[in-house]
């Protein structure tokens, strides 16, 4: 570990009795921190990650009442955990979690492993995650360092170097590992999120020091620098992407849908057939190779529809929706279109919910008034 000449044993005493008499009094009621179901803890930390806290509570409570343990989970099949998912985004996460459940009944016997490097072997379980299960779900006094974390931990140490700098993540590491309270680990390290949540918040708002438990130990705070820190790296800008995407659809309302591939943007999420425009493509000639694609009898010349832009975490997405209707026969022979996708189906409307759909998808089909 590395040296903490800034961690005198009665500083860390203080800072430990200020926040965890502050988070025992002033935390959140959240769902998740009424269990200690590992499983249900666990569920959570992956979904938080990158998701607001409102958003994640009635996905979680979902989750928990179909899928109620790891052996649930495991024996679901992956359509069905990511039609659950379906609206959280990042759907790597909920992948990884199905593996990993799949994992803990395997390897442990359904039992969660307790120790921070056993969990961290578990898909989709870093180091972040491995210290939030251990601490919070078994009381291990392990560490642990997120976006919020980092924030309080630069600010009232006064970290002046860039917070995304791997040197600096390791001394914040190693701040976390000084610091955590081996009496109430859980207490300590959601005190510590809960405080990056609510109180010492990034910009554009300003940090709340009136209200802060520890503004009386905040080397940014002493030096007037709580506005500056912490430093972070400046973020690429999205890449732009434009896709054109086809509603195929019959008479009768159904829908043609095809499933990406496990890896990569949208991996494992249906939604309406896609295809980039090469260089020298238009538009409407990237829509007609989509016809082709599918094999739809009488190849119908698409019409333009919508257009839609999302944006996401690296990307900006602009999707140039095209309708055909199917002829009232001859839809059996559908191919699956193109090295993008790996399956295929016409879904009647009923049947949309059961399939795992990317928010970008949802939303285009309500443009189209198709959901
Ligand atoms: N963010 C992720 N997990 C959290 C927790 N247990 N408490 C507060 N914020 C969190």
């Amino acid at each position: 570990m590395a040296a903490t000449p800034r961690l005198p044993a009665a500083r860390v005493r203080t800072l430990r009795q200020r926040l965890l008499g502050w988070y025992h009094r002033e935390r959140r009621d959240l769902p998740w921190r009424r269990t200690r179901d590992p499983y249900a803890i666990w569920l959570s930390e992956i979904m938080l990650q990158q998701t607001r806290v409102d958003v994640v509570i009635p996905y979680w409570q979902r989750f928990l009442t179909e899928l109620p343990t790891v052996h649930a989970l495991a024996a679901a099949p992956e359509d069905q955990v990511l039609a659950r998912w379906a609206g959280l985004g990042y759907y790597s996460r909920a992948r990884s979690l199905h593996r990993a459940a799949r994992e803990v009944v395997t390897r442990w016997g359904g039992v969660f492993p307790r120790t921070p490097a056993e969990l961290e072997e578990l898909p989709g379980v870093g180091r972040y995650t491995a210290g939030a299960i251990a601490s919070i779900a078994f009381g291990v006094p392990a560490p642990l360092l997120d976006g919020n974390v980092a924030r309080v931990l630069a600010r009232l140490f006064a970290v002046e170097a860039s917070v995304d700098a791997p040197a600096t993540r390791a001394e914040l590491w190693a701040l976390a590992e000084a610091l955590v309270d081996p009496d109430d680990p859980s207490g300590w390290n959601q005190g510590l999120m809960e405080l990056g949540a609510t109180v010492c918040v990034p910009p554009p708002g300003s940090p709340r020091c009136e209200v802060c438990p520890l503004a009386g130990q905040c080397a940014a705070r002493a030096a007037g620098r709580q506005h500056e820190l912490p430093v972070r790296a400046p973020r690429k800008a999205p890449r732009a992407l434009t896709w054109v995407t086809l509603a195929a659809t019959t008479r009768a309302g159904a829908l043609v849908l095809a499933r990406r591939k496990p890896r990569g943007l949208f991996g494992g999420l249906w939604e309406l057939p896609s295809a980039e425009p090469a260089a020298d493509e238009t538009p409407a000639a990237a829509a007609a190779r989509v016809v082709a694609a599918l094999g739809l009898p009488g190849r119908p010349a698409p019409r333009r529809a919508v257009e839609q832009e999302h944006v996401l975490t690296h990307r900006r997405l602009r999707l140039l929706a095209y309708r055909v209707t199917l002829p009232a026969r001859g839809t059996a022979g559908v191919t699956i279109p193109g090295d993008a996708y790996d399956r295929v189906a016409l879904v009647p409307p009923a049947e949309l919910a059961r399939h795992g759909l990317s928010s970008a998808t949802s939303r285009l089909l309500e443009a189209l008034s198709l959901a």
